[in-house]
């Protein structure tokens, strides 16, 4: 079993919980890095009663100086980062002709510039080392689009495209940068989407739900597996990939 060290943002709730607790019973040393820092505790908490071992520490993906600070910290307590995982995001569904252009620029700061900062503050000490894994967490809209989330599907398409630059230029160095695109996942951010669309959450999940070959949500522990393995020593020979974990939803 390994014991490297993992970096995993937005790890708090949702998707990244889910990465936090499987890299957790994977034997991984994990930082669960969110804004949110109350829930990160009870993340790491929840993976230190599993058996294993994790902190908490606060980042705000969007602020270089928070990500140096965070990445230092976790240095300094679990060890130099090895594994980074991109998954904090936010987004709010609007039709892109309603968007404003702070409403790109907050999209954009947090889901694209957010795995950039990250991207900057760890690589280099993997590339110095010989040994990195950074998995991005992508969407199926930035590979196939989806309705009102425009600005957001234009960043996760961006995702995917840095990932793969950037796995060409450290290609020789021992680190692999991939991403995983969920399709719908049950999560927090899925749910609020229900409860705000105006019309009824329960119907707007069964639409979700139904348009999936495997007829269910995504659970985070679904997407987990998959980043999980992108994180492993044995995916040492798969680079600049973008797999969809999505019950079939996406075959592009
Ligand atoms: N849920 C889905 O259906 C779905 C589908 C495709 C892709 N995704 C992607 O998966 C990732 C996780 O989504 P989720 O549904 O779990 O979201 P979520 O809103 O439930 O959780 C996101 C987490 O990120 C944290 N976060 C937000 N802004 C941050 C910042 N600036 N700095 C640090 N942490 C921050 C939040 O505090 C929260 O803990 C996102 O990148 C999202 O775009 C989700």
């Amino acid at each position: 079993m390994t014991a490297r060290v993992a970096f995993v943002t937005g790890g708090a709730q949702g998707i990244g919980a889910g990465i936090s607790q499987t890299l957790g019973a994977n034997g991984f040393r994990v930082a669960v890095a969110d804004l949110n820092l109350e829930v990160a505790q009870d993340t790491a908490e929840r993976i230190g009663q599993a058996g294993g071992t994790a902190i908490a520490v606060h980042v705000d993906v969007t602020d270089t100086e928070s990500v140096r600070s965070a990445v230092k910290t976790v240095a300094a307590e679990l060890g130099e980062v090895e594994i980074a995982v991109n998954n904090a995001g936010w987004d709010d569904f609007m039709p892109f002709l309603k968007t404003t252009e702070d409403f790109w620029d907050r999209i954009l700061d947090i889901n694209f510039k957010g795995a950039l900062r990250v991207s900057q503050a760890v690589v280099p000490g993997m590339v110095e080392r010989g040994f990195g894994r950074v998995v991005n967490i992508g969407s199926d809209a930035g590979r196939v689009g989806s309705s009102l989330e425009a600005v957001y599907s234009g960043a996760k398409g961006g995702i995917i495209a840095f990932s793969k630059t950037l796995a060409r230029e450290v290609a020789t160095k021992g680190v692999t940068v991939n991403t995983v695109c969920p399709g719908p996942t049950d999560t927090p951010a899925l749910r609020k989407f229900a409860d705000a669309s105006g019309q009824e959450a329960d119907k707007v999940i069964g639409g979700m739900t139904r348009s999936v070959p495997m007829k269910r949500l995504a659970d985070p522990a679904d997407i987990a597996a998959a980043v999980a393995f992108f994180a492993s020593d044995a995916a040492s020979y798969i680079t600049g990939q973008t797999l969809s974990v999505s019950g079939g939803l996406t075959m592009a």
